[in-house]
């Protein structure tokens, strides 16, 4: 689904950026462009941001032995 849609940013392209290490709406703005513009999309990219951040995080977990 597109988040931003003045600047076509959809929600694969915010996990794709923190699968590549973003890791704040800073570094997805300048990566991305996403709020760049009327910023109408900031609060969801930013809602999605740390939910791909933390699926990330997540994935990293060590296995409890
Ligand atoms: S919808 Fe993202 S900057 Fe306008």
């Amino acid at each position: 689904m597109y988040v931003c849609i003045c600047n076509a940013v959809t929600d694969h392209d915010i996990r794709s950026a923190t699968d590549a290490g973003v890791e704040s709406f800073e570094q997805l703005q300048a990566r991305t462009g996403c709020g760049n513009c009327c910023g109408c999309c900031e609060v969801e990219a930013r809602l999605l941001l740390e939910q791909a951040r933390a699926e990330n995080a997540g994935a990293m977990m060590p296995l409890a032995a």
